[in-house]
């Protein structure tokens, strides 16, 4: 019964389209560490409330071993998470945390934080990403604070064609990930899927309704879309869906590993820094005044 219950909502609702294609394009950060971003690669080329998307793939430890030595955020939440290889997160208020595979660490910057993030291996493979969520301007400068979930504490729903999905942030039909909008106090809501799809499975996961919404696909390729308005998003792209109430993707000849990103946009300036993201001129010199002075992590 529920089953059908869900069919009958997803078909009365409208399925989203591809609306536009940001690939990915080489580039490096932190001291020197290589990575591919899409969100972010220009300015104003985001989709609010996400600012950027990095991925980063290499079993060369020289495009990696230098890592993120110390360095500042603040106003808004960076996400790492990791697939393969180790990397160690220590801040100025003596924090530390382990990312190994599967493990994600959610960072609210807000006023400031001060951190490095460094590998810890000095060969194998690296590979994971880092998205950055901004925050509304009320809560800019509420002090930081961290979630680390372990691979163990985010769960894995097995679908119907084959496949999975795992939920990092929000719900997927029954189940509610580790970061859950309301519990979590996100004011964004923000959903994070990966999605692992075998050779030509469809996917279907309902979106709130004005939720802004993109997939990237980080191995294969899928169709997005209803399948009248399909259209191929390639490989290391991130895909911007249209409104509505649901997405649809379907895995190509080879499958496809997604992720999905969803969140309530915030609809307020954004004026970006560097490692800063306020919403005027005068937060960002106040951001680099307080970063010289030491006073940017310091508690709000
Ligand atoms: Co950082």
């Amino acid at each position: 019964m529920k089953q059908d219950a869900t069919k009958q909502d997803l078909n009365s609702t409208t399925t989203r389209t591809l609306e536009r294609v940001i690939q990915s394009v080489p580039t490096s950060d932190g001291a020197g560490v290589k990575l591919r971003r899409s969100l972010g690669s220009q300015r104003g080329l985001y989709v609010d409330p996400f600012l950027m998307l990095d991925e980063f793939f290499s079993d060369e430890p020289n495009d990696y071993l230098a890592g993120f030595p110390s360095h500042p955020h603040r106003g808004f939440e960076t996400v790492t998470y990791m697939l393969d290889g180790h990397m160690r997160h220590e801040d100025h208020l003596g924090n530390r945390g382990d990312l190994g595979p599967g493990d994600v660490q959610w960072m609210t910057a807000a006023h400031g934080i001060i951190h490095s993030e460094m590998p810890q291996q000095t060969e194998g493979r690296m590979r994971g990403f880092q998205l950055w969520i901004n925050l509304p301007s009320k809560e800019k400068m509420k002090p930081a604070s961290y979630r680390d979930v372990a691979a163990a504490q985010i769960p894995v729903v097995r679908l119907p064609q084959g496949g999975e999905v795992k939920v990092i942030a929000g719900r997927f039909g029954d189940v509610a990930g580790p970061i859950n909008g309301n519990g979590a106090n996100l004011s964004t809501d923000p959903l994070y899927l990966d999605v692992h799809l075998p050779a030509g499975a469809e996917f279907h996961a309902p979106i709130a309704q004005g939720y802004n919404a993109f997939v990237y696909a980080y191995e294969g390729g899928a169709e997005i879309g209803p399948p009248s308005q399909a259209r191929l998003l390639p490989h290391r792209a991130a895909g911007v869906l249209s409104d509505g109430g649901e997405v649809r993707a379907k895995a190509g000849a080879t499958g496809a590993r997604l992720l999905l990103l969803a969140a309530r946009p915030l609809r307020e300036p954004v004026v970006q820094y560097g490692p800063f993201v306020m919403n005027t001129r005068e937060e960002i010199e106040r951001a680099l005044a307080d970063y010289r002075d030491g006073r940017l992590a310091t508690a709000a």
